[in-house]
C-alpha cells in the first residue's frame, strides 16, 4: 500500500460490518478491571463439571473416586485453555496480516479491531493458566499443523475462511459449552466476555463470505463449497474415540486410578452411545452446529450447491436445512 491507495480508502457500505467496528467499542471490556482476578483457584478444583470433558459423561468415569475425576477434568481444562491460548495469539497474528491485505476500509477496521480483541483473550488465558500454577499438556499435532499452515497463509480469502469462518464458528461450540459447565466464577467471568467478542469474530467470517460468494459464478461457488463442507461434515463426525481415550486413561493413572487401562473398553462402549445420541441430535435438527449455522448463513448449503456436490443427502446437512424450515415461521 501506498498513501495514495489509502487517500481515497473504499467502504463497501456494508450495514452489518460496519457496526461490527462501533460494537468492538461499545461491547469493551477491560482486562484488568471488569475480571476479578483475585478469586483464588484451589489445586484440587476441577473448575468444570465433570461432563464436560470427553468420555466424562460415561457411568465408569462418574463412579471414579471424586479425586481422580478432579484431576482428570482440571486436566482437560488445562489443555483446553493452552490450546485456547496458542489459538488467541495466531488469530491476532493473522488478523494484523488482514489489516495489511484488505483493502476496503470497513474490513480492514474489523481486522484491526479484532486484532485487539484477540490479544486481550490470550492474556486472559494465560493468566487464567498461571493461577491454575501447573503445566498444561502440550498441543497436539494436528491442532499445530493446522496453525502452522493459517500462519503461513497470505490469501485474505482464505485466510478468513479459515480463521474467522471455519475455526471461530468450531470454537464457539467449545466455549458455550465451556461457559455452561464452568463451576469456577472467574473462569465463568473470562468464558463470558471473550464469547461476546467471537461472536463478532464469527459475524465478520459469514458476513464476509456470503459477499463473496454472492458474486462468485456458479462454478467457482462450488469449487469453494466442496472442500470447506467436507471439512466441516469431517469435524463434525469426529466424536471422542480411541486416541482420545488414551489421554483419559493415562489422566486417571496419574491420579491413582491403578486399573484405569482395565476401564478402557468399558468407557469406549458407553462413549459411542453418547456420541451416537449426540449425532441424532444433530440429524434430528434439534441441535445444529455452530458450523452449520454459518455455512447456512453464507449460503454454502443453497440447493444449486448442494445438488453439484452430491451433499444433499447427508443426514447432518439434512437436519441443519430441517431446522431452518421449523424454525422459518417464527421468524420476523
Ligand atoms: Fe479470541
Ligand atoms: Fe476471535
Amino acid at each position: 500500500m501506498r498513501t495514495r491507495d489509502l487517500l481515497h480508502l473504499r467502504n463497501t457500505g456494508h450495514p452489518g460490518i460496519n457496526s461490527l467496528f462501533a460494537k468492538a467499542h461499545s461491547a469493551d471490556w477491560d482486562f484488568e478491571h471488569d475480571v476479578d482476578w483475585t478469586v483464588p483457584i484451589a489445586a484440587d478444583d476441577p473448575l468444570v463439571a465433570h461432563g464436560w470433558g470427553a468420555f466424562g459423561k460415561t457411568p465408569t468415569f462418574l463412579s471414579l473416586p471424586e479425586h481422580a475425576k478432579s484431576r482428570a477434568t482440571r486436566r482437560a481444562v488445562g489443555r483446553m485453555l493452552n490450546i485456547l491460548q496458542v489459538g488467541e495469539s495466531v488469530a491476532q497474528d493473522v488478523c494484523a496480516k488482514l489489516v495489511l491485505l484488505l483493502h476496503e476500509e470497513d474490513y480492514r477496521n474489523h481486522a484491526a479491531a479484532q486484532a485487539m480483541d484477540e490479544a486481550r483473550h490470550h492474556l486472559a488465558y494465560r493468566r487464567f493458566l498461571e493461577k491454575m500454577n501447573e503445566e498444561p499438556e502440550d498441543i497436539d499435532a494436528g491442532t499445530e499443523m493446522m496453525f502452522d499452515a493459517l500462519l503461513a497463509s497470505n490469501d485474505a480469502l482464505e485466510i478468513i475462511a479459515t480463521e474467522q469462518f471455519f475455526l471461530e464458528s468450531f470454537a464457539m461450540s467449545i466455549f458455550e459449552s465451556l461457559r455452561d459447565s464452568a463451576t469456577h466464577p472467574l473462569l465463568r467471568r473470562i468464558i463470558e466476555l471473550i464469547t461476546r467478542d467471537e461472536s463478532r469474530h464469527m459475524g465478520f467470517g459469514v458476513l464476509y463470505l456470503a459477499e463473496w460468494l454472492k458474486r462468485q459464478p456458479l462454478d467457482r461457488r462450488v469449487a469453494f463449497a466442496r472442500p470447506w463442507l467436507s471439512q466441516i461434515l469431517g469435524s463434525l463426525l469426529d466424536r471422542p474415540g480411541p486416541i482420545f481415550l488414551a489421554r483419559v486413561i493415562r489422566r486417571l493413572r496419574d491420579a491413582g486410578v491403578a486399573d484405569a487401562e482395565k476401564l478402557a473398553p468399558q468407557m469406549l462402549r458407553e462413549q459411542q452411545e453418547i456420541n451416537a445420541a449426540d449425532l441424532d441430535d444433530v440429524v434430528a435438527g434439534t441441535k445444529v452446529p455452530h458450523l452449520l449455522k454459518s455455512a447456512r448463513r453464507v449460503g454454502l448449503l443453497a440447493p444449486e450447491i448442494l445438488d453439484a456436490i452430491d451433499f444433499g443427502a447427508h443426514p447432518l446437512i439434512r437436519g441443519a436445512l430441517r431446522s431452518e424450515r421449523e424454525a422459518a415461521p417464527l421468524s420476523p
